[in-house]
């Protein structure tokens, strides 16, 4: 931990024993509490930390105030276990009173948190899980997506491969949630270009023994190989595939999260993957540049796509609580701001759509030395079809 972290980190702990002895209505200058459920162990740990330290730089940025209040940090580790995801949110919820449930990373766990906050109204926002529902048919006025749509990084990405006339391609992927829908993304896209998903290969979440199934892919000698991996798991995936010999033979593309925050341990394996993503880390703008160099300063470590979702759900609450001058009490106040909300994201300027999630640009990306470089825009301000949103 930096030393940053620490020192923030001991004062939420220390808020967070205080707390307990305030009376229930508090007083209008009270610090605004925050719960953070995110992943702090297995596959995805690296993801929760990031995500939660992008929160607390733009935290830092303000000043250590959102629209003049201070705020207090609540942590629950989800362990990214589908199964303990309402027992979770409700510890947030229900025992913390959080004004804000600020979470997940996984999918499943996502859906859990729906069903509380749905339920309880409490403010949400997403600073990562893709679920398709949650700004589709779950959709709601309380919860705010700071990330992406499942299907929005890889459904540009099937026009990328029929414009290089790579035709067949496998998908492989874990079977839940984000892998099915980032599947269904790359269909979308693909088979309105003209290209064909000749096989569909899943393993169980969290599992990464491959070999089997790049057998089979090396059998089937599709044109391409796409997928969805994520965290720990994708670093072993590009590995793995390079070791069975596919590496230069059948080119490997996915959502970008494939090669994103695991460059430092996955080395050559990874160069030239090609991958679709709403961020790249050589965006050449200074917006861009000025977050890079403060997260690093700050954390010492280089930001990627985790940081920046984590930090936009701070640049959101920002938005909320500067609209309603601190007044947290004033949900109706702070839901409208945040529907207006223009994030000025190092990823790029976005704009929420009706359905609460981002609409961005979606960048072709290509791995070079350490670093997903951005060699094009796949796709100029997509949106999500929020399929089932009432609210669209
Ligand atoms: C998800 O479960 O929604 C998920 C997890 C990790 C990612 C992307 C999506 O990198």
């Amino acid at each position: 931990m930096s030393q940053y972290t620490r020192r923030n980190f001991l004062k939420g702990g220390a808020a967070v024993a205080g707390a307990t002895l305030l009376p229930a209505a508090r007083a209008q200058g009270a610090r605004v509490k925050v719960g953070l459920m995110l992943p702090y162990t297995g596959t995805y740990a690296q993801l929760g930390v990031a995500i939660e330290n992008g929160f607390r730089l733009a935290l830092a940025e303000h000043g250590g105030k959102f629209g003049g209040r201070e705020i207090e940090f609540y942590k629950v580790d989800d362990e990214s276990d589908p199964g303990k995801a309402p027992e979770n949110a409700n510890k947030l919820v229900q025992r913390d009173k959080v004004d804000v449930l600020v979470g997940t990373v996984h999918s499943g766990v996502e859906m859990g948190i729906i069903k509380v906050v749905r339920e309880s109204g409490t403010l949400h926002i997403i600073p990562n899980a893709g679920a398709d529902a949650a700004t589709g048919g779950m959709c709601a006025p309380n919860i705010f997506r700071t990330s992406f749509s499942n299907w929005q990084p890889p459904y540009p990405l099937g026009k990328i491969l029929m414009d290089r006339g790579l035709k067949s391609a496998v998908f492989i992927t874990w079977k839940y949630g984000a892998g099915e829908e980032s599947l269904g993304g790359f269909r979308d896209g693909y088979s309105k270009a003209g290209g064909k998903i000749v096989k569909e290969l899943f393993l169980p979440f969290p599992n990464v023994e491959f070999q089997a199934l790049l057998t089979e892919i090396a059998a089937i000698k599709p044109d391409a190989v796409v997928c969805f991996f994520a965290g720990g798991g994708a670093a072993k995936f590009i590995r793995d595939y390079a070791a069975a010999g596919l590496k230069g033979k059948i080119p490997l593309f996915g959502a970008g999260f494939l090669t994103d925050g695991i460059l430092d341990a996955v080395g050559d394996a990874a160069q030239g993957i090609e991958t679709t993503l709403h961020y790249g880390d050589g965006i050449e703008t200074k917006r861009n540049k000025d977050f890079r160099l403060a997260y690093a300063k700050t954390f010492l470590l280089q930001p990627d796509v985790y940081a920046v979702q984590g930090y936009d759900a701070g640049l959101l609450l920002a938005a909320g609580l500067a609209a309603v001058k601190g007044d947290i009490n004033n949900k109706a106040g702070m839901i409208k701001a945040m529907e207006a909300a223009r994030i000025d994201s190092p990823r790029g300027p976005w704009t929420m759509s009706k359905a609460h999630n981002p609409i961005q640009d979606i960048y072709l990306r290509r791995v070079v030395g350490k670093e997903n470089k951005v060699i094009g825009v796949a796709h100029k301000a997509l949106a999500d079809p929020a399929r089932g949103c009432k609210m669209v």
